[in-house]
């Protein structure tokens, strides 16, 4: 099979070194993809906010499937134009997206389908919004409802922060882009955990859950990032509650979409609050995490092309997936200053020294390759990958990792775990 997939992140990378391992692939083609992805696959360009863009690499490649990373092509309507084409894509439609796209119509959709997630109110003006913030507690949580790359949450610890946040939102100070559509959220207390699943529309395959950490200082401080950690353990959830998490959350979620006729087809995450009323949704995503993925990926023994495959062709019920006993870890290398301004363009080194490391895997998050040397070109640059018997080696092993490695300015958190290796000790 040739498999085309669309994104430049370490989520793409993990996913370009997962499906280059299958028994079924010829060829793995990237768009565009970075300095990284290029050690594993062809690189094509293509511009990943423009639909038109993104099918001419589908059609001069004709790949058998399609992969998509990123959540624009998808609420873009990518996948409906590839089915349109009966072209083979993996993810989910424009409307089956909206779990993600707009959390509006998450939290309607939750409601409709008794799926636990925090008390809300949606509102389409100031006014609306103003009045509705006076039946809540604080905290208060803010939201826009549209796609803000994770800068749209705001978590108000006063009445006048929450109000300053809707009126940023409605008027575009915030953001940049004028919402119509805000939701106010009830503060939920917990540990958080990313659960995907990979759905064909009917059946789910669960995939190890997940920890992010998506604060940018240790001790979890300082602003949100597109994610700077994760763990997997065997022990995040234990076998119950991960009954219940598919009986109260996943499944009805894929049913509720099933019935409205939207059916969820690709990989459904779930960021969960381990509440002390239970586990509730905070936020639905359409895709793969980053960088949950690249730690969730190098845990996994079965051929995930054939997974894939499986959810577009709709066979999912069918197929198995088995999984390395253990841990794994992710530590992510950020340049200097992000999540705010940062430069790029810096020189890394100790990328081979690193890959040398037995069970350590480098992947690339935001790299150009430029006459043979790695240059750093995003917020995320790297993400340090190991799996192991146990949680302590998997992070030693990606401690050690990223140790070999420098560029000017790297920031990592060295803390990645800390909170399950605490409850432990
Ligand atoms: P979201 O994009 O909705 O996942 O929100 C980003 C982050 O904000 C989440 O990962 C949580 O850490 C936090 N957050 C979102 N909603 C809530 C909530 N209702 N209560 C507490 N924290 C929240
Ligand atoms: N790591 C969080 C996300 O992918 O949304």
């Amino acid at each position: 099979m040739k498999v085309l997939i669309i994104g430049s992140g370490g989520r793409e990378h993990a996913l370009a070194w997962a499906i280059r391992k299958s028994p079924r692939v010829g060829e793995v083609v990237c768009a565009p993809g970075n300095g990284g992805i290029a050690q594993v696959a062809r690189l094509v360009n293509a511009n990943q906010k423009d639909v038109n863009d993104l099918l001419r690499p589908v059609v001069a490649e004709n790949p058998d499937l399609t992969v998509v990373g990123p959540e624009v092509p998808l609420a873009l309507g990518l996948v409906d134009e590839m089915q349109r084409r009966s072209l083979a894509v993996f993810g989910p439609t424009r409307a089956a997206a909206m779990l993600e796209t707009s959390k509006a119509f998450a939290k309607r959709f939750m409601q409709r389908h008794k799926i636990p997630t925090a008390n809300y109110a949606v509102s389409a003006t100031q006014e609306e919004a103003l009045e509705a913030l006076e039946l809540f507690h604080l905290p208060v949580v803010i939201k826009a409802d549209g796609l803000a790359a994770g800068k749209g949450v705001l978590i108000c610890n006063t009445k006048k922060e929450a109000q300053d946040a809707i009126t940023g939102l409605f008027s575009g100070k915030l953001l940049g882009t004028v919402e119509t559509s805000v939701v106010i959220e009830e503060f939920l207390e917990g540990e958080e955990i990313s659960f995907l699943v990979l759905s064909d529309g009917k059946h789910v395959a669960p995939l190890v859950p997940a920890q992010d950490h998506k604060r940018i200082g240790e001790g979890d401080t300082g602003p949100n990032t597109g994610g700077m950690g994760v763990y997997t353990t065997d022990a995040i959830l234990d076998p119950q509650m991960r009954e219940w998490i598919m009986n109260h959350i996943v499944q009805p979620t894929i049913d509720g979409m099933a019935a409205e006729d939207t059916p969820f087809a690709g990989v459904l995450y779930c960021g969960l609050m381990m509440t002390a009323r239970g586990p509730m949704v905070l936020e639905y995503n359409a895709r793969f995490g980053d960088p949950e993925t690249q730690a969730i990926l190098v845990r996994l023994e079965s051929d995930l092309l054939e997974g894939l495959a499986a959810c577009v062709e709709g066979r999912l019920g069918s197929t198995e997936f088995r999984w390395r006993q253990g841990a794994s870890a992710c530590v992510v290398a950020a340049s200097q200053g992000y999540p705010g301004s940062y430069i790029t363009g810096q020189q890394i080194t100790g990328l081979d020294e690193a890959a040398k490391i037995t069970g350590v895997e480098v992947f690339h998050a935001g790299t150009t390759l430029l006459d043979g040397s790695y240059l750093t070109n995003g917020g995320r640059v790297l993400a340090v990958t190991a799996a192991a018997d146990s949680l302590e080696n998997a992070l030693g092993l990606a401690y050690e990792g990223i140790g070999k490695i420098h560029f000017d300015g790297m920031y990592y958190r060295r803390d990645i775990g800390y909170r399950a290796l605490k409850s432990r000790a």
